[in-house]
């Protein structure tokens, strides 16, 4: 917690004096909302934004799947479901436009994911979102999945914007161990490692517990020791509901009716990540920071349909660029949205979220090579048309969905 500034400490305790006349009402004007005011505040909003990792089409409640997700219906259901909302096809691509707000034939990063030992990160000269939020004035914090390259030091989340990180700086780790293995070609042995990071230290000590409970423990603890009355950015990027596909038992219970087995423990895994929004947005709430928050879900990507997930009627998969693989969930949740309960048709794209988000912080992208997103705020909140009429999916004569043809693949991706 850092020193609270001047601007929002409440003034209303201040010593008694006869008022001047004259004086007083001018004072008042003066003074900024209580805190708490709720919607109509102009102080900045707290952004929360969380990232679930290739969740499909078909794989949440609101589109009609059978896996249940009673809190993310909730939340779609009171605020903007983003109908015609896409994503890259994978991972770091999609998790590169995020951050940047530019498409990623631009960063060296439209190959494909950066691998375990590859020496590669978004380029040190991109400014990143949460850069351009700390300097609007946020809090900035990161728990989860980076894997946006981690060779230097220079790349890590702590050296981008972000005043905390707690994560994962790979993918497709082990749920429970945190170790990612990764097999070396040279050598042809396959080694794995601890891949858990609290800042830049190694975090050890959380074997045997489920990342998702870890990352959510973490988040609303951030949550809760947050100041209200300063602006936070909260990017939560959960390991679910990738593979491998690893749940606690008592959340395959209700899917008990699921015959096939990646599908039924898949949706166990979804539910869990469901209960782990519902908790954040609980303590946003208890907290008293829901009413001045605006809250958006995503998916990075497709569901990969080899490993459980499911984009019916959407044909394709993770990794494709068919619609199954770059149509993508996502829904935003607010007391500020003008609109609620509203399906949103217009095309809008993850490379908007920098500007939009940029934008509602009051902030600037001064500093940022030319962006490909677009301010989407007045698209999401009014239905305003959107002011994208295109959207680039790549330029990269390279690239293949490698999964169905490499034999090993889905262990390591
Ligand atoms: C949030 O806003 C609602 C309605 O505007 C109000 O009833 C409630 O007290 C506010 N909560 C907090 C914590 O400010
Ligand atoms: C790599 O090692 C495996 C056994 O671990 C062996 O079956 C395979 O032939 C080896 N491949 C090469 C290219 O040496
Ligand atoms: C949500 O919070 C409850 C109560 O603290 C806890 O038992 C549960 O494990 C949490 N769920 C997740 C997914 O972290
Ligand atoms: C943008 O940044 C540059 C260099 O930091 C600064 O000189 C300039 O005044 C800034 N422009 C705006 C509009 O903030």
């Amino acid at each position: 917690m850092g020193p609270r500034p001047a601007a929002s400490l409440p003034r209303g305790s201040s010593p008694r004096r006869p008022p001047l006349p004259g004086v007083l009402p001018l004072l008042l004007l003066l003074l900024p909302p209580p805190p708490g005011a709720g919607a109509g505040t102009s102080r900045p909003p707290h952004l929360v934004f969380v990232l679930a990792d290739d969740l499909g089409w078909n794989d949440v409640g609101f589109h009609g799947s059978n896996v249940r997700t009673p809190h993310l219906d909730a939340l779609a259901a009171g605020g903007v479901l983003l109908d015609n909302y896409y994503t890259q096809p994978l991972c770091t691509p999609s998790r590169s436009q995020l951050l940047t707000g530019r498409y990623q034939i631009h960063t060296g990063l439209q190959h494909q994911i950066i691998w375990p030992c590859q020496p590669s990160c978004v380029p040190l000269d991109e400014k990143l979102l949460p850069q351009l939020l700390k300097e609007a004035g946020y809090t900035t914090h990161m728990v989860g999945k980076w894997h946006l390259g981690m060779y230097r030091k220079e790349c890590l989340p702590t050296r981008r914007g972000f005043d905390t990180y707690f994560g994962y700086l790979l993918g497709s780790e082990d749920y429970y161990s945190h170790e990612r293995c990764t097999l070396i070609n040279a050598l042809n042995v396959t080694r794995c490692a601890l891949d858990f990071r609290d800042g830049e230290e190694v975090a050890t000590g959380y074997e045997n517990m489920y990342s998702t409970n870890i990352f959510t423990r973490r988040a609303t603890a951030l949550i809760t020791n947050h100041p209200p009355e300063k602006p936070l950015f909260l990017y939560l990027a959960l390991q679910s509901v990738h593979e491998p596909l690893q749940v606690p038992e008592e959340y395959l219970k209700p899917y008990d009716f699921i015959q096939d087995k990646n599908r039924h423990y898949y949706a166990g895994m979804v539910s869990l990540m469901d209960e782990a929004v519902g908790n954040v947005t609980a303590a946003l709430k208890s907290h008293g920071l829901w009413n001045n928050t605006v809250f958006i879900f995503s998916t990075d990507n497709g569901g990969q349909t080899l490993a459980g997930g499911n984009n019916w009627p959407l044909r394709g998969r993770k990794w494709s660029l068919w619609e199954g693989g770059v149509r993508g969930v996502g829904f935003v949740a607010s007391p500020l949205l003008k609109q609620k309960g509203v399906k949103n048709r217009e095309l809008i794209h993850i490379s908007d979220w920098l500007p939009t988000l940029v934008k509602l912080a009051g902030g600037s992208t001064n500093g940022t090579k030319p962006l490909d997103g677009f301010d989407m705020w007045k698209t999401i909140s009014e239905g305003s048309p959107s002011p994208r009429t295109e959207l680039l999916h790549n330029i990269d004569p390279n690239f293949v969905d490698a999964s169905p043809y490499w034999p090993g693949c889905l262990l390591l991706l």
